[in-house]
């Protein structure tokens, strides 16, 4: 018999259902904490995971209670949030996303595994796959942005950096695929709410991205806090038990989200923990983090009949599976057996200063203000976010230390020895007090340049983050403005820097700066990563990867809009559109600007007839017509004019770069499938309909800038 089995075989129920409880722990002067429950639990072989213990000593320490101390000796799983890095943090999954460069989206998990392994950990709840069209909901900052196809080529890039080639390996974590499913279109973007999507936009939007997780081998699963159409997903047995387990063939283990269980009861659908752990385990959640309701309801339950030993069994097996397949039964103290050799840390802070510096998006440059090249005495470094090392990291960092984070005002002090930079934070970030703005503005009067640093709090997105208005927060705009106007005085330009967790709704801000990069939150090297840009030393090529809106009421604006009726037409008042404000969003998914100046042209499909079996490529000649070498950024992108079911006005299908010298033209060639034409027609089965395609080109998804050649496809 397996190992698995015969341990089944052996295991008390208490020991089985603490296999299916994993608990918050940390470490504290006294000792270690175990939330709500003691290491005693773990001796006796009723706790088997746990998350967020942070360090190889205080991981081994909890491992050796578990595998010397307890009967079985069972390893534990130990789990932590890397969601964009351990120690060392990469730009926020949203920027990240803006490099639209797969590779550099592996490699940063790679890193990051590398780095959380090395503290002993084997898994970590991300990536996050919710599609997010909402910028009120503050986890899209945790999001790959608006796209499903982005979110499939980011679910394949991350888990394979997670996990490698070999989950065993010493530098290899356990994924997680979260929150499955439809997390983002909460209720008016507010956290935790409840979601109503149609059946169509969870096949062609919402579910995309965990099948591809899925087939890339993904070894876990947490399914949303949310209720989705009155079932919330932790008791979602269509979608867990049917979707996940029986139509996608996923074997792996199916975590809580946190204290999700218990929460059943909130949302209505169960009396009591037994109810709750009941309704959980019926659908196949196999891990209960932090409801201890598996631990208290399935005794009761197994009791009354609700529950069968052979469904806990099966949990139980998936679990004990999982440690088999992290090696943690052979070495439970591979990962974090070694310290990390300087080289390799100092390896990957370099990759997160030149992944920082590529996830800027420039998303205004008037009269070529940047990069700067008229000399400088004096740079004004000035805002609330200008020195501010505990918000560079970001939404999520729990085993960061705020101070090894770059700031703005040490990034430009390190790229510009011999100009001084000034610095005044002018306002706090939230606060009402206006007290600090004359100083900055003094500062702005000394220097040749302002570099103005303002935006949202890196907790200011992320989980429990919702916003409504999506403004600078406090009295950044009252600061920014006063800057504005005594800039405006002295005849100086300002240059932006915006940091946020979501496109903020800021029109006003991006009329009156002279150019404005998004700098999202761009991780421990984000001020040598801005100072990269902004002195020239790299061509910022960051693209938007989610549609910016010009007014909160527009939300949610996204490309892959449906056409409708009666497009609008300005001519005609019975169209499609606001009376107060344009349908146009302030910047297109897609847009960045660099600093070349690049030119599309000769658009080149072939074949022109397509049958299922086809590839079709797609060349687009790409010139730089400026003055400085630049990388520009293509995008492929689709449109069926005529189907069974109505087709999104654009559907992203590939993208692809080219770094180009001054005057210098190159091709880009882009590969789709036949196969990647099928939709969910009526019946939401895949079909290929014969037909015209339209196969578009573009920097951007305006388009008015996309070059167009149609394909017509054949059974
Ligand atoms: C979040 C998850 C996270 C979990 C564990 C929850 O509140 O929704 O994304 O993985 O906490 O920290």
């Amino acid at each position: 018999m397996s190992r698995v089995e015969t341990l089944i075989g052996d295991m008390t129920l208490a020991e089985k259902l603490g296999q299916l409880t994993m608990t918050a722990s940390s470490y504290a002067v006294t000792g270690p904490v175990i939330a709500g429950d003691s290491t005693e639990s773990i001796r006796d072989g009723t706790l088997g995971n746990l998350l967020n213990m942070v360090g190889a000593d205080h991981v081994f320490e909890m491992q050796r209670l578990a595998v010397e101390g307890s009967r079985l000796g069972i390893p534990l799983l130990i789990g932590l949030d890397i969601i964009h890095g351990h120690r060392t943090l990469f730009p926020v999954p949203l920027a990240e996303a803006a490099l639209f460069d797969p590779e550099a989206w592996t490699l940063t998990a790679r890193e990051a595994a590398a780095e959380g392994a090395a503290d002993g950990l084997a898994m970590t709840f991300a990536p996050m796959l919710d599609v997010s069209r909402d910028p009120r909901w503050g986890r899209g900052v945790e999001s790959f942005g608006e796209d499903p196809w982005l979110g499939v080529r980011m679910a394949e890039a991350k888990i394979r950096g997670f996990q490698g080639a070999d989950l065993a390996a010493a530098g290899s974590l356990a994924a997680c695929a979260k929150h499955f499913c439809a997390y983002g279109p909460v209720t008016a973007g507010r956290e935790y709410a409840a979601v109503d999507v149609s059946e169509r936009s969870l096949q062609e939007v919402h579910l995309p991205p965990f099948a591809a997780a899925i087939a890339a081998g993904v070894a876990t699963v947490m399914p949303s806090f949310t209720d989705l159409a009155g079932v919330p997903m932790t008791a979602n047995i269509p979608l867990l038990r049917g979707w996940l387990r029986a139509e996608h063939g996923f074997d792996g283990v199916i975590v809580s989200d946190y204290n999700a269980i218990a929460e059943l009861i909130n949302h209505g659908v169960a009396a009591d923990l037994v109810e709750a752990a009941t309704l959980a385990l019926k659908a196949g959640v196999d891990i209960d983090m932090m409801s201890d309701a598996y631990r208290r309801g399935l005794p009761p339950a197994l009791e009354r009949g609700l529950v069968t030993m052979s469904e806990i069994d099966a949990a139980v097996r998936r679990v004990l599976t999982l440690k088999e397949q992290l090696g943690l039964f052979e070495d439970p103290y591979r990962r974090g057996a070694k310290a990390e050799s300087p080289v390799a840390v100092a390896n990957r802070r370099q990759i997160a200063r030149s992944v920082g510096a590529r996830a800027i998006v420039m998303l205004k440059n008037e009269n070529n203000a940047l990069p700067l090249s008229r000399p400088v005495r004096q740079l004004a470094v000035i805002g609330p976010l200008a020195d501010a090392c505990a918000e560079m990291g970001g939404a999520w960092g729990a085993a960061q230390k705020a101070e090894d984070h770059v700031t703005v005002v040490a990034g430009f002090r390190a790229a510009l020895p011999k100009v001084e930079i000034l610095h005044s934070a002018g306002v706090a970030i939230q606060s009402k007090d206006t007290k600090g703005i004359q100083r900055a503005l003094d500062v702005c009067t000394q220097a040749d340049e302002i570099l103005l640093c303002v935006g949202e709090g890196a907790y200011m997105s992320g989980e429990a983050a919702s916003r409504a208005q999506l403004g600078l927060p406090g009295e950044q705009r009252a600061f920014a403005e006063a800057v504005f106007d005594h800039a405006k005085a002295l005849g100086k330009r300002v240059i932006v820097v915006l940091f946020s967790g979501r496109p903020l709704v800021v029109p006003w801000l991006f009329e009156k700066a002279d150019a404005v990069l998004a700098a999202w939150f761009l991780g421990s090297e984000a001020g040598n990563a801005l100072a990269d840009v902004v002195t020239g030393r790299v061509s910022p090529s960051g693209r938007t990867p989610i549609t910016w809106p010009r007014a909160v009421g527009q939300i949610p604006i996204f490309f892959g809009q449906r056409p409708s009726g009666r497009p609008f037409n300005p001519q005609d008042h019975f169209t499609s559109k606001y009376l107060d404000v344009s349908n146009e969003p302030l910047f297109h998914f897609g847009h960045g600007l660099t600093y070349g100046r690049f030119a599309l042209s000769n658009l080149r499909v072939t074949p022109e007839r397509v049958t299922e079996s086809d590839t079709i490529e797609v060349r687009v000649a790409v010139t730089n017509e400026g003055a400085r070498a630049a990388e520009e950024t293509v995008f492929l992108f689709t449109h069926d004019k005529v189907a069974s079911v109505t087709r999104p006005l654009l559907e992203l299908k590939g993208f692809g770069k080219i770094a180009l010298g001054p005057g210098e033209t190159g091709t880009v060639t882009l590969r789709l499938r036949a196969t990647d034409l099928r939709f969910p027609g009526l019946d939401l089965q895949p079909v290929f309909e014969p037909g015209e395609v339209e196969i578009l080109a573009g920097p951007c998804a305006d388009r008015a800038r996309l070059l167009v050649q149609s394909v017509r496809l054949f059974a």
